[in-house]
C-alpha cells in the first residue's frame, strides 16, 4: 500500500492503522501486543495512540491490561479501509485524511500546484472554512457530511471544465441512489436537491493556461447525517438522514461515489462532451421544461429551461426574448 508522506495536519499513519484495525475487528478485544505489532509502535506507546483516538471522539473501550475494542464500526472515513476497498483504482492511489481542516479544496489546489499526480483524494471529517460556489461558504459540521476533493489532470480546454462538474453531479446522484434508494434531483449545473432543498453541491476549481487545463479540483459536499442545520439554512438545506430517517454509513457512500465517478470519468475521457450532456439530460428533469429565473449578476430574466447546448450549457427560452445560453449565474426555479 502506498505510504502517505506526512503532510501537516493529515491523520497520522499509525493513528489511521489503529482505527482500521479496531474497525475491522469491531466488538473483538485486541491485545496491546497485537496492536503494537500491527501498527508498528512499541507496546508501551499503544495507550498513547488509543488516547489520541479518544481525543478525536472515537469511543474506544477497554484498557491496557485487557486490550481495546470498539462496540461498533465508527462512521469515520478511515483512510486505510478506503484504500483497501479502492485498491487498484485511480482514486485509491493516494488518499489524504484530515479529522479537521479549513477546506479540502484548498489543500487539493495546493497539492496541484506542488505537482501532485492525478487521482489524489482529500477527505475531511470537518471543515472550518468549507468553500461553496460564488464565494459562499459550505456548512461542514464534524462527522455528518461528506467533504471530499479529487485532483485531476485531464487534457481539456478550460471551457470544458464545467462538464466535469456536471459529471460529478451525475456520479453523486447515482451513488446516493444506489445506497439509499433516494433519487436526488440534479439541478444544472451542480446542485443535488431533495424535495427542493439542497442535499449536496460541487465546487470545481482549476489552474489553467489559456488553452489547456493544468489541473482541476472537484470538491463534493453531501449532507448525509445532519439532524439539523443552522437556522439560516434550515429552510433551504436537507440531509439524507432528514429525508429517509436513517443513518447513512458515510464510508460506504464515499466508496460508491469515488468508484462511480472514476468509471464515469473514464467514459468521459474517451467519449467527450456528448456522454455528459446526454446523461445529464436523461437524469435531470430540471434541464427541460422548468420555469426558472436566471440571475447573471448583470441581468435577471425569467423563462423555461430548454435542454443543454452541445457544450453542456443550459438553454433557457426567455419569456420576453430569444433562446439564451446561460454561461454563468444563479438559476432558480420559480413555482
Ligand atoms: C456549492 O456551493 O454548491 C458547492 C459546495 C462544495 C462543497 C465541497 S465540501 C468538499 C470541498 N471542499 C470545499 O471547501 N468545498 C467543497
Amino acid at each position: 500500500m502506498p505510504q502517505t508522506p506526512s503532510l501537516p495536519g493529515t491523520t497520522d499513519r499509525r493513528l489511521a492503522a489503529l482505527l482500521a484495525l479496531l474497525s475491522e475487528n469491531a466488538t473483538i478485544v485486541i491485545s496491546g501486543a497485537r496492536i503494537a505489532r500491527e501498527i508498528g509502535v512499541t507496546r508501551s506507546m499503544v495507550w498513547r495512540w488509543v488516547e489520541e483516538l479518544r481525543k478525536l471522539g472515537v469511543h474506544v473501550k477497554g484498557q491496557r491490561s485487557t486490550g481495546y475494542f470498539l462496540e461498533k464500526v465508527p462512521d469515520i472515513l478511515t483512510p486505510d479501509l478506503l484504500r483497501k476497498r479502492l485498491k487498484g483504482s485511480l482514486l485509491g492511489k493516494r488518499v489524504l485524511h484530515y479529522f479537521k481542516t479549513d477546506s479540502t479544496n484548498r489543500i487539493a489546489m495546493e497539492l496541484g500546484f506542488a505537482g501532485e499526480p492525478e487521482g489524489t483524494v482529500v477527505l475531511a471529517e470537518e471543515q472550518t472554512a468549507g468553500r461553496g460556489r460564488a464565494g459562499r461558504s459550505w456548512h461542514s459540521e464534524k462527522g455528518t457530511g461528506l467533504y471530499v476533493s479529487i485532483l485531476l489532470r485531464p487534457r481539456l480546454a478550460p471551457a470544458q471544465a464545467p462538464l466535469l462538474t456536471m459529471l460529478a453531479g451525475i456520479s453523486a446522484q447515482a451513488a446516493v441512489e444506489s445506497l439509499t434508494g433516494l433519487t436526488a434531483e440534479l439541478k444544472w449545473p451542480n446542485d443535488l436537491l431533495l424535495k427542493g432543498k439542497k442535499l449536496g453541491g460541487i465546487l470545481t476549481e482549476m489552474h489553467a493556461e489559456p488553452t489547456s487545463v493544468r489541473f482541476i479540483v472537484i470538491g463534493i459536499g453531501i449532507n448525509a447525517n445532519q439532524e439539523k442545520f443552522p437556522p439560516e439554512m434550515a429552510g433551504v438545506a436537507t440531509s439524507l438522514r432528514k429525508e429517509s430517517g436513517r443513518m447513512t454509513f458515510r464510508l460506504e457512500l464515499l466508496i460508491r461515489l469515488l468508484a462511480q465517478f472514476e468509471s464515469d470519468y473514464r467514459v468521459f475521457l474517451s467519449e467527450g462532451a456528448p456522454f455528459v450532456v446526454d446523461r445529464f439530460q436523461k437524469v435531470s428533469d430540471f434541464a427541460k421544461g422548468r420555469r426558472v429565473r436566471v440571475d447573471t449578476g448583470v441581468d435577471t430574466y425569467q423563462g423555461t429551461t430548454a435542454g443543454l447546448s452541445p457544450e453542456g450549457l443550459l438553454l433557457v427560452s426567455r419569456d420576453q426574448g430569444p433562446l439564451t445560453t446561460v454561461i454563468a449565474g444563479d438559476v432558480t426555479e420559480v413555482r
